[in-house]
């Protein structure tokens, strides 16, 4: 099949597909989703070996409502109830203790398990249709950078999936936050979509977990991701704008273009770090494409959603 005939705005295909146990990518306002049944176990082992992504890197599954979330977790704890509240459906994922239907799979064998209600609104249309849970990691290689359009699901893992709904380009552009509770206090485990000052403005100052490479069961995991295949480097906004050398080289600006350059994307010309983001997955997409020896990108202002789009680039640059 053509890949253009896999894309498309067809509900009730992708219900059917799912229904029998498929893969289906599927848009969500953070990030695509390779998405399965997350209590049929062998279409979450597909979930995992069409991402060539280890076992031991749990998925999160997406529900419509938080009253669906209830048949999947045993409770949801006060303090995570009033994020949930505020925060759901939206780019906020949380951790909760599962109930024995979900399998040991989707958690890598954790007792608790990643929830989600995603806003955009072909995905809730989906899961309004289903009377599953639907496991989905980013639909991108382990290891690769996240897709934020239906076409770049289709470019790595179109012998993988049975179909992609179409839903655009992704509003967010990042992941989800990741929050839980760990020794008795508000977690987050993954900077995301959600950024941390909006949790922080309704429950006040929340524990901020770095990444570790040595501990993989920890959520927001390896540190070497969302990484470009060229040569990729990170420079502060100073040493940006004095970098060059004999190479040909692909920028990625926040704000100002890099002058004197051949290639050169700037995130958001009005330093606007949503749209900073929303752009942040494409544009390194655009420059591993293109025909140039090393991507050189700008950190951007350690705060909001920028702390989110800086971790993603720090990961990249491992
Ligand atoms: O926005 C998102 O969260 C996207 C869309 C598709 O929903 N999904 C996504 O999934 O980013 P993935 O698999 O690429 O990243 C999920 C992260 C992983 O880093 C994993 O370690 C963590 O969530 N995670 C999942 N379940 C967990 C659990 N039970 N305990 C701790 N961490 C968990
Ligand atoms: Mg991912």
């Amino acid at each position: 099949m053509t890949n253009h005939l896999k894309q498309g705005k067809d509900i009730d295909k992708a219900v059917a597909l799912l229904q029998a146990g498929q893969l289906v990518g599927i848009p969500t306002e953070t990030v695509y989703g390779l998405a399965a049944n997350a209590l049929d176990r062998r279409a979450v082992t597909g979930i995992f070996s069409a991402k060539n992504r280890p076992s031991f890197d749990p998925l999160i599954i997406h529900v419509a409502s938080l009253e669906d979330a209830l048949k999947y977790v045993k409770a949801i704890p006060s303090e995570l109830r009033i994020l949930a509240d505020r925060f759901m459906p939206g780019p906020l994922t949380l951790l909760l203790e599962k109930k024995d239907i979900v399998p040991d799979l989707v958690t890598s064998g954790l007792s608790r398990v990643a929830i989600r209600i995603p806003a955009h609104p072909l995905v809730q249309q989906l899961l309004a249709q289903l009377d599953f849970p639907l496991a989905a990691p980013s639909a991108n290689p382990f290891g690769y950078i996240s897709p934020t359009k239906a076409e770049h699901v289709l470019a790595q893992l179109a012998d993988k999936v049975a179909y992609v709904l179409d839903g655009g380009a992704c509003q967010v552009g990042l992941e989800s936050t990741i929050v839980g509770i760990e020794e008795g206090q508000l977690t987050v485990f993954r900077k995301g979509g959600l950024a941390i000052e909006e949790i922080e403005a309704l429950v006040g100052t929340v524990v901020v977990k770095a990444h570790s490479s040595s501990n993989p069961a920890a959520p927001g995991m390896l540190k070497s991701h969302y990484a470009p295949r060229k040569p990729f480097k990170l420079l502060s906004s100073t040493d940006f704008q004095a970098y060059t050398n004999d190479k040909r080289i692909g920028f990625l600006a926040f704000q100002t273009p890099k002058s004197n350059s051949d290639a050169s994307i700037v995130l958001s010309a009005n330093g606007d770090l949503a749209q900073a983001a929303q752009n942040l997955f494409a544009s390194l997409r655009q420059l591993d494409e293109m025909d140039i020896d090393e991507i050189v990108a700008e950190l951007l202002p350690e705060q909001g959603l920028g702390r989110a789009i800086n971790d993603r680039l720090r990961r990249a640059a491992v």
